[in-house]
This record gives C-alpha cells, structure tokens and sequence, in this order.
C-alpha cells in the first residue's frame, strides 16, 4: 500500500527475499529499494572508482547517482527501483573505469 512516504511503507506490507552482494535479505515487497536497503542496515551500497570510498543513498530523488547498484548485468539508481522477490543485487564493478585505453 502506498503512504505520503515511502519510509512508512517498509513495515505494513509482506517481505520478500533478495540478496545484496550475496547476503540474503527480507524486504517489504515493492517499498522503494535504497530506503529498504538503507533501513535492513546496508550502509554502502558502491565504492567510487577514484579512492574507493564508500557511497550510499543521499538524494533519494534520482539525482546524485551514490545508490548505484548492478542488477542482472544493469547498472542503476537504487532510489529510482522497487523491492521486488529474487532480486540478485550488486555493487557495481568500477575497477578499471578510469584505466587508460589499452
Ligand atoms: S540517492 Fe541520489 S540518485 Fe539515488
């Protein structure tokens, strides 16, 4: 059921099993997937490709790109996704994304 905010929603509907970088996880089924991800504890959901720093949800809105998450080869803004069951959830692979062309 949808709230005024998508933060009320994670406790009143069923959960549903997926998993983050190999570890599984219940969800509430279709709740916005970086505030359920966020509120299960998951506290980096990426590393920059530069230093490696962890990154995590900040604008929840689609516009600062630090929930990127790799679902079924595809990279994606976690915030912009719902919780749906068999989710296999990734963090993006930036190893190499500034390398010089060989
Ligand atoms: S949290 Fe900023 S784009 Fe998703």
């Amino acid at each position: 059921m949808k709230t005024a905010s998508p933060f009320l929603e994670l406790d009143s509907v069923e959960r549903v099993e997926l998993s983050f970088n190999g570890e599984l996880l219940h969800l509430p089924d279709g709740s916005n997937l970086a505030a359920a991800l966020l509120a299960s504890g998951v506290d980096a959901f990426r590393k920059t490709p530069v230093s490696g720093a962890p990154r995590a949800p900040f604008c929840m809105m689609g516009a600062c790109f630090d929930c990127l998450v790799e679902i079924d080869g595809v990279v994606q803004q976690a915030c912009m996704l719902e919780v749906r069951a068999g989710l296999e959830i990734m963090s993006p692979d930036t190893t190499g994304a500034f390398d010089e062309p060989a």
